[in-house]
């Protein structure tokens, strides 16, 4: 882990109504580094990364992005470079491709040319109607509009959500390639727990909405029964040495 932490949350506790859905969780992440968050459903990570954007409260402790605390505002950190790819997509399905792209284009954002090389299909699609497109497809347009805003912080909730294995296969190390270059810092949200960790720098797994497990992602590939067990809250080492 050699990058300057972008991103920095420190013992914070999130809910909803006054009731925890997280609580104590402390992550961390660098430029061009890619952390994978996993746990079973409800675990918290959805709610992870919506406190980290700025979209939910905080209850206690603190969200650091950029050196600054993170502003109650999501549209402000995204302007900052702090963007979520939420598990909703977020794409206009009676738009076509191009336009989806062309209104996430911004100044001092990457150029749609950069991003089209990314993804050529999109390009190939570019005046498809977007509703029309398979689930994948989604994904990856969706993942290029985010891409198109320059993030420094990337936060992807469940990007693979319904996808084959296959499509998962060749869009995360696409992930990995995209974040080296741009020397992104990415938060990914994944349930294909083996694919997440063969492109991650490091993983947390949560279990009721606390840290199970903190480790390098090296060394949880070789330790899939300690990961297993974390899912189930079964996990006796809190932390493994990263
Ligand atoms: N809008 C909400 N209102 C009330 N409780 C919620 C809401 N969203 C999530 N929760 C609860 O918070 C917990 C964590 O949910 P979530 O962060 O979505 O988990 P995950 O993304 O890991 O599946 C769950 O117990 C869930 O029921
Ligand atoms: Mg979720």
């Amino acid at each position: 882990m050699s990058g300057t932490p972008v991103l920095e949350i420190d013992d914070i506790t999130v809910g909803y109504g006054g009731v925890p859905a997280i609580r104590g969780l402390s992550l961390s992440v660098g430029s061009g580094e890619i952390l994978a968050v996993l746990g079973p459903n409800g675990a918290g990570k959805s709610t992870t990364l919506l406190a980290a954007v700025g979209a939910l409260p905080i209850m206690s402790g603190t969200v650091t992005a950029l050196g600054e605390p993170i502003h109650s505002a999501v549209e402000k950190n995204a302007r900052r470079g702090i963007t979520l790819v939420p598990d909703t997509r977020g794409v206009f399905h009676r738009l076509s491709v191009a336009d989806n792209l062309r209104l996430a284009t911004r100044k001092g954002g990457v150029d749609l040319d950069t991003v089209y090389g990314y993804f050529p299909k999109l390009k190939s699609m570019r005046s498809r109607r977007c509703g029309n497109l398979s689930g994948g497809e989604q994904q990856m347009l969706a993942l290029a509009k985010a891409l198109l805003t320059k993030p420094q912080v990337l936060l992807i909730d469940e990007l693979s959500l319904g996808l084959s294995p296959i499509a998962v296969q060749e869009l995360l190390p696409r992930l990995r390639s995209i974040a080296d270059e741009q020397n992104m810092a990415v938060v990914l949200v994944e349930q294909h727990i083996d694919l997440a960790l063969g492109i991650a720098d490091a993983a947390i797994v949560l279990h009721h909405g606390r840290v199970a497990l903190a480790a390098s992602a090296r060394d949880l590939r070789d330790r899939r029964e300690t990961v297993e067990a974390a899912y189930f809250g079964r996990s006796e080492e809190a932390d493994l040495a990263s």
